[in-house]
């Protein structure tokens, strides 16, 4: 590779096209600030169907007939009757299927599940049913996975079936064994005796969840998040946590407890597919409160929980409307959400009936609590005045607890600039920021800083700091391409190039979450996201692995780094380049991350300042050819990290960085 460089450098001498060699110096011999652990985290928000219909392993779509219209995601056949006083205070609907009495007419319901139901062959499926038999006695009920494309005998995947008996409700389950892989299947259930059957909460989830949970997530899906090794995991939005208006906001204390009695809530992204009918988005809630919090944990993530402050969706209702936001002198039951919450997850169980009812719910020992985020993108003067009683109380009684505000939806302007002074005067720990903003603001283009002013690279370089300045969460970002809105390589390059201005920032970033995390490719409504999918196969985006680099590679301490003597932040002189380093106590290494943005290939100098000799290192390689390219769930591994060995002789190492690259050296120190 070495030889390589140095015949292409005589060549570009010898035709007169030898780009200037920028220098990077690096101060490997005093070991910086402390990279925070949560540096590169997750948020997780139910849009793009990522709870019900992605992540969250049900597959039947309104388990609970408890959707407006109640037979939505439901056809029916026969004798079969809605009727509401069933054994879930909170979702009373059931359907009764009563036998039609002729041989050859059948009862039967059939679920089509979220854009048909995806099976793989040979794997095991939990079926279960609350059921009874309102006279007494037992019925059958037999259960199918059909093919239903397939006009043929051969259209039944496999069966089963459940004896329901006596009058009082129990839940029933079977074992599914699919005998083929097929990504749109329906489960039918047939009234198969002479008896009346009563049933109720119908599911099916796979038996191979993540980490075998029986209300658990999808495994491809939970384990691409692990592979991330997050930092922290933010939940549940988002606008999620606003609503559309307050009866529809985010309500914890709704999504804990017996899955069968978590209530039914319409989704803050019913109304907004351009592209499709929106009869079906609703939250079961069957991915809730002690869900993420388990999900935090065995992924390795801090939970950091997002609560309303009594304030919905202001894209919606803007912040005048009376009826969207709840007056200071009525917001107390919103505040007990909060410390409830902080109870439900780090209480006594002994002492509190939140931390009784986790221990209950199968985890006695606290999930160790430290961040809670109050409002998602609230501005004007009613966020503070909200926000402060809330403040108040947590600081009371859980001085620990690091309070996230935030700064609006735009990473400038009006409202950013009056929320931030307001977020410092409150005592905020960390301040929420969001940017979906274009190539031009990720890569801070003059253009870009003469109409937004400070983004970039070295957006964070002037933020105040101090021991009473409150820490950026950079909460919500993602490069949105100019025309090109969706997860092309370009958009992951420009995301690599600002996020060497988080690293060289640690000090004062002490979290960042890429966002919206997932997409079902049949069901999105916003693009780019970091993971998509359909029922079966899933893919990570370029911007996924973009994610991944940082954080597998985030080290424990930063490094001084200049380029040319300057600080990097990719003005004209410096040819497109954005460059930082940390050094990782725990590998011995000098992590340096690299990003050519530029259309040229670049002779690098690494001045390693602290080293001598020969090293052994590893290059990271992240590049495609076509700025558009992207991966597929067809071709789901078309632009991956590419990994090889060298030597870096030290101190001064010469390099070239291709065109639209991001490199990462290892070097072992
Ligand atoms: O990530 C999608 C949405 O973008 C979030 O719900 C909201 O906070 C932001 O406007």
């Amino acid at each position: 590779m070495k030889k390589i460089s140095s015949m292409l450098a005589a060549l570009l001498v010898a035709t007169g096209l030898q780009a200037q060699t920028h220098t990077f110096d690096i101060n490997t011999s005093k070991v910086g600030g402390v990279i925070p652990s949560t540096m590169y985290g997750i948020f997780f928000e139910d849009i793009n169907y990522a709870a019900d219909g992605g992540l969250y392993g049900e597959l039947l779509i309104n388990r609970s007939f408890e959707f407006p219209n109640n037979f939505a995601g439901w056809d029916i056949s026969g004798k079969v009757t809605l009727r509401n006083d069933g054994p879930f205070e909170k979702n009373p609907h059931y359907v009764r299927l009563a036998p039609s009495g002729h041989s050859d007419k059948y009862t039967m319901i059939e679920n089509r599940g979220f854009f048909g139901i995806g099976v793989k062959g040979g794997a095991e499926y939990r079926f279960s049913v609350w059921a009874r038999v309102p006279d007494g006695g037992t019925a059958k009920l037999w259960i199918d996975l059909v093919d239903n494309a397939t006009m043929s005998d051969d259209q039944k995947l496999c069966n089963g079936s459940v004896e329901v008996s006596g009058k009082e409700w129990k839940k029933y389950t079977a074992i599914l064994t699919p005998k083929k892989t097929f990504e749109n299947a329906h489960l039918r259930v047939w009234a198969d005796s002479k008896k009346t059957a009563d049933v109720e909460h119908v599911s099916l989830f796979p038996v191979d969840t993540y980490k075998g949970h029986e209300n658990g997530m999808r495994k491809d899906l939970a384990e691409a998040l692990e592979q991330l090794k997050p930092g922290v995991f933010r939940f549940p939005g988002g606008c999620i946590v606003e609503g559309t208006d307050l009866a529809t906001r985010y309500q914890w204390k709704n999504t804990v407890g017996p899955v069968e009695n978590r209530p039914l809530n319409e989704n803050r992204w019913h109304y907004t597919f351009t592209h499709r009918y929106f009869p079906d988005y609703y939250q079961s809630y069957g991915l809730g409160f002690f869900e993420y919090f388990q999900l935090s944990e065995e992924i390795g993530a801090e939970p950091l929980p997002v609560l309303s402050v009594g304030l919905s969706c202001e894209f919606q209702n803007g912040s005048k409307r009376s009826d969207a936001h709840v007056p200071v002198d009525q917001l107390q039951p919103y505040i007990d959400d909060v410390l409830d919450l902080i109870e439900f997850a780090n209480g006594d169980p002994a002492k509190n009936s939140w931390a009784k009812l986790r221990a209950d719910m199968g985890h006695p020992a606290p999930f160790n609590l430290k961040y809670v985020g109050i409002g998602n993108e609230q501005w004007g003067e009613i966020y503070p005045e909200n926000l402060k009683p809330f403040v108040e109380q947590v600081r009371a009684k859980y001085p620990n607890i690091k309070i996230i505000g935030t700064s609006g939806p735009d990473s400038e302007g009006k409202e950013f600039d009056y929320l931030w002074p307001e977020m410092r005067k409150i005592g905020a720990d960390l301040v929420d920021e969001h940017f979906y903003r274009n190539e031009d603001w990720f890569l801070g283009t003059p253009e870009a800083k003469a109409k937004y002013g400070n983004c970039g690279a070295n957006r964070y370089d002037s933020y105040p700091r101090g021991k009473k300045q409150p820490k950026v969460f950079a909460g919500e970002y993602a490069c949105h391409g100019k025309g090109k809105k969706w997860n092309h390589f370009n958009a992951a390059l420009m995301e690599a190039a600002f996020m060497t201005g988080l690293e060289r920032n640690a000090d004062i970033v002490e979290m960042a979450t890429y966002a919206p995390l997932f997409a079902h490719v049949d069901g999105w409504q916003w693009r780019p996201d970091a993971i998509w999918y359909d029922n079966l196969r899933s893919f990570n985006s370029c911007s996924y692995y973009v994610q991944q680099l940082y954080s597998l590679n985030k080290g424990t301490n930063m490094l001084s780094l200049t380029m040319n003597k300057k600080a990097v932040a990719g003005n004209e002189d410096q040819d497109g380049l954005f460059a930082s380093a940390v050094f990782d106590k725990n590998t011995n290494e000098v992590i340096v991350k690299v990003v050519n943005a530029g259309d040229k290939a670049q002779p690098v100098t690494l001045n390693l300042k602290g080293m001598k000799g020969d090293h052994s290192a590893q290059l990271i390689s992240f590049h495609s050819d076509n700025l558009t390219a992207e991966n597929t769930l067809d071709d789901p591994k078309k632009i991956v990290p590419q990994e090889s060995s060298l030597t870096v002789s030290a101190p001064s190492f010469n390099a070239e960085v291709p065109a639209r690259t991001f490199y990462i050296y290892k070097i072992k120190k």
